[in-house]
Parts: structure tokens; C-alpha cells; sequence
């Protein structure tokens, strides 16, 4: 059974339970300004696990794209990813805990025809503090099922020290078995939804001696024990709580959020606890092992190398064709991580030329029949990529040489026997080679690491942040406004030409862009393109918007992004199309929100602008157009004044 066939299977037998069946979301997430990258299924479920209704009904299944940069340097043993596939399903108060296990067992036993005898589970033990009760349903139901299957299946309350206790279903507490985006129930924010959850393990077995030569030889091994013996292969949240001011609180419907790793299953399927063996990695792989003449597996270094370009490339493959192209901050940096690995890793295969692109296109064309947008993005993936690598390239052959040079005259604690850590790169070093040769801190700190050598890492935070506040000081300069007086009322009219410019594109529609705007401390004026005459009732309409804004009393807040970001995020205005370009945008109103020209939502606008503005717009006072009227073919000019 290949990965794409376990997808599908997955995908298939949800649909038939009823579910409809909805393509992953962007790896970017959208709307929600809590993380950097989508890192499970439900994140793009939240909204609709909290209420609002789902497009698509109350039952969704999905095969979700995850990255988790948190895992960079994980990677290398036999079953960490940054990048991975979830599958999930939504009951969103639809059907709850009976039917989730009932066809979680079905899906594992029959349509994945795992061994009922491999296969163990964990639920939540309950907490009095919090009014949670210990989960006895999930542990009963997956019991009987158990022993319909003729396995025995005892029920363990989970302590660390006893072990396995000859169980096979255990109770663990909040911080194995509750789920929220932020972790333990403590943690969760008000307002964050979260629940018990029941979690899938299948076991590798016992005698292939994980634990005996794991770091955790001297515990007792288990279920959540991190030895690799066992690993989870899916995870039941039972979403029906959220955080308030006092405590928990029940959603106002019972949602169930399913969500479990493709490559877990498929190593799982296949019995091979390494997940780089998996079909998914083939293509990948083969071209690395040709191009290195090494092969994977062979030499533990070398296969630990293998890993990290296997799983950074395919990482980069998506991110990118997501839109984050490598650059020096958010989710850019890290597509820019991925790639500097994964070059300077190869590098450890002998890999001395180019060869990101190949890897890529063995990626695309595995995963582009369920992704087609790989295909159709092929080329600009490619480049990116590869432009990325060389530019690396050059600079790593110097700042390897800069760094061979700074450590030279250090003893490295390897070599003089001296407790590693002794030696320090200083901040000033480490901060150089990061702004003249491009070296990420991380690759910094793992050289040094592999000398026995430390890096002054809080040191070089402070020179980072010097040197940043010193660029945006620069930035502020370019973006200086383009107000002719920077009195107080040609400043709040500033503001309201915002406002106005955000209401006639919503009340005229996209085409009436802004041609011009003139602000005195008496009046605004504002052309924009429109072909005819604006109606009482469309001026009444704009009026009516601008001073719903005002009184709405939206906070004003300006933030410098790269041009292509600020679009993505609905900024509008005149503005260059300059590649990499930073621009400076005003919001009014919620800065992580999207502009909806609407008071009744968060964000009323957001536009490219040099300022300045008022604070709030409350300060705005009364707005009122008092004359409407032709400027140049196809431009018309209205006059406003506050009062
Ligand atoms: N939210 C759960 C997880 O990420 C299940 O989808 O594991």
C-alpha cells in the first residue's frame, strides 16, 4: 500500500461516512496572526470549531499540509519532520465520541488492515481542579472493541514508574491527553478552544530493542515513552471546552477534530519505524544517492545527513509554493534555513555542485497529483530554490574560511580535552558572520557545536536588535509622509482621506482607485476613477461609512513589510511594484485582521502610506462631503471637511 494510497483510503472511507471532503489550506495561515505556518489540521478549523458555521456543513475531512519550524533541528533521527501531511476529520456538533472511535477502528483495522494486537491507546484521566472528568467512555468503547478483535485489553491508570503494567488502553493526565493550540489547559488563553483527547499508538515491537539502547533505558518504557518503540499514529480531540476568565466553559457545540500523521500511518502499514523510508521520499532519495555515490542507511552520519536535506527540501518545495520565498524574516527566514541546511549537509555527502533543483522536481513530481499547484508552480518553486542555494554557496566557501580563521586561535574542547562550551565565539564574531556571510546563528552554533566550541548566543541577540533598530530608524527616513504640514487638522484629515478612500471603493466598487489627494488644515480633496456622477444616495452611503469609522473609534497603527505581504494582507493605495520592496501600511483598526471597509468588523482599512495619522480615529470628529464633482475624463473630485 503506497502513502498516496493510505490518503486516499482515508479520504474515501470519511467521505462515505458523510464527510465532505475539502482541499488543505495554504501553509501560510491566513487571518490568524498567532503563528508563522499552519502546524495541524484544525488551525484552519478554528473558527468553525468555535461556531461559526463551515461553508461545507458539520462533517470535513482534509489531508492537511503542516510545517513545523520548531523542528528544524530535530530532524535527523528516524521519525522527525518539519514538513508533513495530517489527515483530519471535523465533527463540528455533529456526531461525537461513539462514532469518531467506532470508524477510527474500522479505518485502522480493516481499510489500513493494521494488527488490533500492535495497536494501543491513551485517554484522559480527568482533573477535579477543572471540572474535567476522567474519559471512562473512550477507554470502555476502545476496549470492547478490543476484545471483539480477541485482544486483551486491560485498562491502566498510567504511572511513570510502574511501566506497561501489562496494559493496553492507559489514562495520562493534561499534559499527554488534552489538546489545545497552546498545550495544557494552564496555558490556553481565554477564548481558545481545547478538550481531552484520546490518542492511536502502533508498537514497532518489542524485540527490536529501541528502548533497551534509548537514552530512557534506565525508566520503564510506555506508550508515550520517547524511545521509538511506540509511536502515536493519531490523535482524537474531543473539542467541547473553551477557556474563560474562571475557568472552562462548554462550547456551544461538541466538536470532534481529528488529526493523524500520512508518514506515521504509512510507516506504520509498513512496519518500518523510519519514516524517510517511505514511498513519499523515494524519488528524493534516489537522486541524492546518485548524486553523492552514497547510499542511505549505509554510514549513520551520512543517513542522519540524508534525512535533513530529504526533509528540508520537501519542506522548502511546499513553503515556497505557498508563497514564502527565502528571505531574511518571518516565514521567508525559515524557507532560507531550510535551504542553507540542506546545502551545507550535502556537503557532508560530498555534494559540492548545485542540486537542490533536481530534488525539488523528484518532489513535485511525486506529490503533484494531489497537489497539482506544485506542477503549475514548478518553475518559480525551482528557481527560488536554487537561486537561494547558489547565493549560499559563494558565500558558505568564505564564511567557512571566516570561521576556520576566527576559531583558529581557539582551543577547541574536543581537542584539549577541556569541558565543551568552555571556548565561546563571541557576539561580535557570530554577528558577523551572519551579516557578511549569511551564516544563520543555528549554523554558527552547530560548527562550533562539532569543535567543542559555544556561541555568546544573547550577545549576539543584542547586536541583532542593535543593528535592527538602527534599520528601522533608516526606514522611518524613507517612509517620511508626504504631508505638506504636519499641523493637527491636515493630519486628522490625513486619517479621513483613508477612510474616505476605503468607503468609495466599497460603495462604487474596485475601479474607483485613488487619482490624487490634496490636504490643507481647512479641507481634504480626493480624486479617484469613476465614469459618472456619484447619486445622493452613493454620497449619503460614503458619508454614512466614514463617520460609522469615526465613531467606531478604531485604534491607528502603521507596520513596514515587504510589498508583496503588505498586498496579501489588502493594502491598497499607489505604489511601485518594486520586487523585495519594504513599504510602510497604516491599519485602522485591528493590524491582524483583513480590511473590510465594515464597522462592523475589526479592521476598516489598511493602505500603503508614509503618515502621519492620528491615534484613533474617534479624534476625527464629523465628517461631511460638501461638493462632488467632475475632474478629468473619467476622474472625479470630492471636497470634504471635518466639523
Ligand atoms: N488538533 C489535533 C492535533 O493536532 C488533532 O487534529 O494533533
Amino acid at each position: 500500500m503506497t502513502t498516496q494510497e493510505i490518503r486516499k483510503k482515508y479520504l474515501d472511507f470519511f467521505q462515505k461516512q458523510q464527510h465532505v471532503i475539502v482541499p488543505s489550506a495554504s501553509l501560510l495561515p491566513e487571518n490568524d496572526p498567532t503563528t508563522l505556518f499552519t502546524g495541524s489540521g484544525m488551525q484552519p478549523m478554528v473558527p468553525f470549531l468555535l461556531g461559526q458555521p463551515h461553508p461545507m456543513g458539520t462533517r470535513i475531512a482534509d489531508s492537511q499540509k503542516c510545517f513545523r519550524s520548531g523542528d528544524i533541528e530535530e530532524v535527523g533521527d528516524n521519525r522527525h519532520t518539519t514538513f508533513f501531511e495530517m489527515l483530519g476529520n471535523w465533527s463540528l456538533g455533529d456526531y461525537f465520541k461513539t462514532e469518531q472511535i467506532r470508524w477510527m477502528w474500522a479505518f485502522l483495522t480493516e481499510e489500513l488492515k493494521l494488527d488490533p494486537s500492535r495497536l494501543y491507546f491513551t485517554c484522559f484521566r480527568g482533573n477535579e481542579t477543572l471540572g474535567i472528568p476522567k474519559d471512562t467512555e473512550a477507554a470502555e468503547q476502545w476496549q470492547s472493541l478490543l476484545q471483539e478483535a480477541g485482544v486483551s485489553a486491560e485498562i491502566v491508570d498510567f504511572s511513570e514508574r510502574d511501566g506497561m503494567q501489562g496494559g493496553r488502553i492507559f489514562y495520562y493526565d493534561e499534559k499527554k491527553n488534552w489538546w489545545s493550540r497552546s498545550g495544557v489547559p494552564g496555558k490556553m488563553p481565554v477564548g481558545e478552544p481545547g478538550g481531552p483527547d484520546t490518542e492511536m499508538f502502533w508498537d514497532f515491537g518489542e524485540d527490536l530493542k529501541l528502548h533497551e539502547q534509548s537514552q530512557w533505558k534506565d525508566e520503564p518504557c510506555h506508550v508515550n515513552c520517547d524511545c521509538g518503540r511506540f509511536v502515536e499514529i493519531g490523535n482524537n480531540v474531543f473539542m467541547q471546552y473553551q477557556k474563560t476568565e474562571q475557568g472552562f466553559e462548554q462550547l456551544p457545540q461538541k466538536n470532534v477534530d481529528f488529526g493523524g500523521g500520512l508518514e506515521r500511518m504509512a510507516a506504520a502499514v509498513r512496519d518500518n519505524q523510519d519514516v524517510f523510508t517511505i514511498d513519499l521520499f523515494d524519488g528524493a532519495r534516489e537522486i541524492i544517492e546518485s548524486m553523492s555515490g552514497r547510499t542511505y542507511g549505509a554510514v549513520e552520519g551520512e543517513t542522519y545527513a540524508f534525512r535533513v536535506i530529504l526533509d528540508h527540501l520537501r519542506a522548502a518545495t511546499f513553503v515556497v509554493a505557498d508563497g514564502a520565498f527565502p528571505s531574511n524574516k518571518d516565514q521567508g527566514y525559515f524557507t532560507r534555513r531550510l535551504i542553507r541546511r540542506s546545502v551545507r549537509f550535502a556537503k557532508n555527502l560530498g555534494i559540492e555542485t548545485s542540486f537542490t533543483a533536481r530534488v525539488v522536481e523528484a518532489y513535485i513530481e511525486t506529490y503533484k497529483g494531489h497537489y497539482p499547484d506544485l506542477e503549475s508552480k514548478k518553475q518559480q518553486i525551482i528557481d527560488e530554490i536554487e537561486k537561494e542555494e547558489l547565493k549560499f554557496r559563494k558565500t558558505l566557501e568564505q564564511g567557512i574560511k571566516q570561521f576556520e580563521q576566527v576559531v583558529s586561535g581557539k582551543e577547541t574542547g574536543s581537542a584539549s580535552g577541556a569541558a565543551p562550551g568552555k571556548q565561546i565565539i563571541s557576539a561580535t564574531e557570530a554577528f558577523d558572520l551572519y551579516q557578511s556571510f549569511g551564516f544563520p546563528i543555528e549554523l554558527t552554533e552547530e560548527l562550533a557545536k562539532e569543535r567543542g566550541l559555544s556561541v555568546d548566543l544573547e550577545g549576539f541577540q543584542v547586536e541583532k536588535e542593535k543593528h535592527q533598530a538602527l534599520s528601522r530608524a533608516g526606514a522611518e527616513q524613507k517612509f517620511k509622509g508626504g504631508l505638506s504640514d504636519h499641523s493637527d487638522m491636515s493630519v486628522k484629515y490625513h486619517t479621513a482621506t483613508h477612510l474616505l478612500h476605503a468607503a468609495i471603493l466599497k460603495i462604487l466598487g474596485p475601479h474607483a482607485t485613488q487619482k490624487g489627494s490634496n490636504i490643507t488644515p481647512e479641507r481634504l480633496r480626493f480624486d479617484f476613477a469613476h465614469g459618472e456622477k456619484m447619486t445622493d444616495e452613493q454620497k449619503q452611503q460614503v458619508e454614512t461609512l466614514v463617520n460609522a469609522a469615526i465613531e467606531r473609534d478604531y485604534p491607528v497603527t502603521f507596520e513596514i513589510l515587504p510589498i508583496e505581504e503588505a498586498k496579501k494582507k489588502g493594502a491598497i493605495g499607489l505604489f511601485e511594484d518594486n520586487y523585495g520592496e519594504q513599504v510602510k501600511v497604516y491599519t485602522v483598526g485591528d493590524p491582524s485582521g483583513v480590511p473590510q471597509a465594515d464597522p462592523s468588523a475589526e479592521t476598516f482599512s489598511r493602505e500603503f502610506c508614509g503618515g502621519p495619522h492620528v491615534e484613533h480615529t474617534g479624534l476625527l470628529g464629523k465628517f461631511r462631503i460638501v461638493k462632488e464633482e467632475a475632474c478629468s475624463a473619467g476622474v472625479r473630485r470630492i471636497k470634504a471637511v471635518l466639523e
